[in-house]
C-alpha cells in the first residue's frame, strides 16, 4: 500500500501523519510507502512546525527529517490512497484531478473515523500547543482505522 497524507502546507498536520502513520507500519512490521505534501506552496523545503516536531516527540516520533513539498500530478500515479486532512484540501485535490481513477484515490482521512462523514482535522497553525495536542490525537486514531481496515493488503 502507497499512502500520501496531505494537507495546505505540508508543516503542521500532514507530517504529523506521515510520522505516525510510518512509525505505526514499523510496529506492525506493513510494508507500506508512505508521504506527505501539501495543496501550497508557501513552506517548500521546510521542516514541521516546531509543536508538530514537538507533539511527535513527545509521542517517540522524530519528523525532523520531513521537509515541506507541494502536491505533484504524478502524485496521482505514485499512491494508491491519497488521503486529506480537511475538506478544503480534499476539494482542491478533486480539482487537480484529470480522470475518474485519480479521483476515486481521494479520501478525506476522518471519514476512515467517524461515522459521520465530512469532518476535517482542525489547522492548527493559528492557535496553541494544545490544537497539536488535539490533531495528534485525532490522526493517530485515524491512522489505526486505515491500518485495520487495509492491514491484509501489501
Ligand atoms: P498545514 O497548516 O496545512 O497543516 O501544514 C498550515 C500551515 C501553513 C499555512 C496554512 C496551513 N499557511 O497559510 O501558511
Amino acid at each position: 500500500m502507497k499512502i500520501l497524507f496531505v494537507c495546505i502546507g505540508n508543516i503542521c498536520r500532514s507530517p504529523i501523519a506521515e510520522g505516525v502513520m510510518k512509525t505505526k507500519c514499523e510496529q506492525l512490521n506493513l510494508a507500506w510507502d508512505i508521504d506527505s505534501a501539501g495543496t501550497h506552496s508557501y513552506h517548500v523545503g521546510s521542516v514541521p512546525h516546531e509543536s508538530s516536531q514537538l507533539i511527535c516527540l513527545q509521542n517517540g516520533i522524530n519528523i525532523s527529517n520531513q521537509r515541506a513539498r507541494k502536491f505533484a500530478a504524478d502524485d496521482f500515479k505514485k499512491f494508491d490512497k491519497i488521503y486529506a486532512l480537511a475538506t478544503d484540501v480534499y476539494q482542491s485535490l478533486i480539482s487537480f484531478c484529470k480522470t475518474k481513477e485519480e479521483q476515486n484515490k481521494i479520501i478525506l482521512l476522518l471519514d476512515e473515523l467517524y461515522e459521520q462523514k465530512g469532518k476535517s482535522v482542525k489547522d492548527p497553525w493559528y492557535g496553541g500547543f494544545d490544537g497539536y495536542e488535539e490533531v495528534f490525537d485525532e490522526i493517530s486514531f485515524a491512522c489505526d482505522a486505515v491500518i485495520e481496515k487495509y492491514k491484509t493488503a501489501k
